[in-house]
């Protein structure tokens, strides 16, 4: 936890500022999304302007996710499969935002997410990227030898994604907080290959190699 701890984004901190975003949150409840279904507003308060992340409230970036996986995850969230744990405020308030969603207004998001351009995330991690290598070996097989993901396997491009964030799924894959869940196919898929990462150092380490990618 060490590396993680010093970058600041560590569950502690995620939380207090989640906390601190709840404010906000309180509104989104509110909001009655189907009356504006293409205002993203409310998903840029956590995910930036056009998907780019919001380090600070732990919104990963959106621009540059496949439709599928995009599709996928809201679906998830809006059914309770991921981001129900109320020790998890971050993935907690996520669920809230779109737990009222239409399929109709997935669909509308999926494609207006979709043509955002991807932007290159600053890496934060430190890690060995050359023992990053060796585990990817262990990753390749379901997410592209050059991290692009696989749809038949449901396994999401890596390549281009915030690295403090994929740390955190990491953890939450680990933990159970993600891919536990009896109806969550493609999580259990993902869980053992987070769980053969032996520590902290092997995450940071798979993660430095994967933003060589
Ligand atoms: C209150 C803050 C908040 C709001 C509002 C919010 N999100 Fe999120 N979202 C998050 C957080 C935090 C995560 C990461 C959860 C985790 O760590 O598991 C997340 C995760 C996601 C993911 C999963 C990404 C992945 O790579 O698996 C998608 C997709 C997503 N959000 C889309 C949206 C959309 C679309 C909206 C608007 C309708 C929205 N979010 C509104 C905070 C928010
Ligand atoms: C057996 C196939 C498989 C292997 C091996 C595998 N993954 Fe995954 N991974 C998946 C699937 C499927 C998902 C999507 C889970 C979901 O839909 O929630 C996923 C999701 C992820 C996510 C979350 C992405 C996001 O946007 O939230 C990360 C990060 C990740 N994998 C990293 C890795 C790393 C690093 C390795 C190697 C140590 C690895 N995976 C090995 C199948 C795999």
């Amino acid at each position: 936890m060490k590396k993680f701890a010093k970058s600041r984004f560590n569950f502690l901190s995620l939380a207090l500022l989640a906390l601190s975003a709840s404010a906000n949150a309180q509104q989104y409840d509110l909001l009655d999304l189907s009356a504006q279904p293409l205002n993203n507003e409310v998903c840029a308060t956590c995910h930036g302007g056009a998907g780019v992340g919001n380090a600070s409230v732990g919104g990963p970036s959106l621009a540059g996710l496949e439709p599928w996986y995009l599709r996928k995850q809201l679906e998830n969230f809006r059914a309770g499969i991921r981001g129900t744990q109320k020790e998890y405020i971050p993935g907690n308030e996520m669920q809230a935002s779109v737990a009222r969603l239409s399929d109709e207004e997935i669909s509308e998001l999926v494609d207006h997410i979709s043509n955002w351009e991807a932007v290159a995330p600053k890496p934060r991690i430190e890690g060995d990227a050359s023992k990053g290598q060796a585990l990817y070996a262990a990753c390749a097989a379901c997410h592209g030898a050059s991290g692009d993901g696989n749809e038949a396997l449901g396994a999401p491009g890596l390549a281009g994604r915030n690295d403090w964030y994929m740390f955190r799924q990491l953890k939450l894959f680990q933990s159970g907080f993600r891919g536990k869940h009896p109806e969550d196919t493609a999580g259990q898929l993902m869980r053992p290959a987070a769980q053969a990462l032996e520590n902290d150092e092997a995450i940071n380490d798979v993660l430095a190699y994967i933003n060589t990618l």
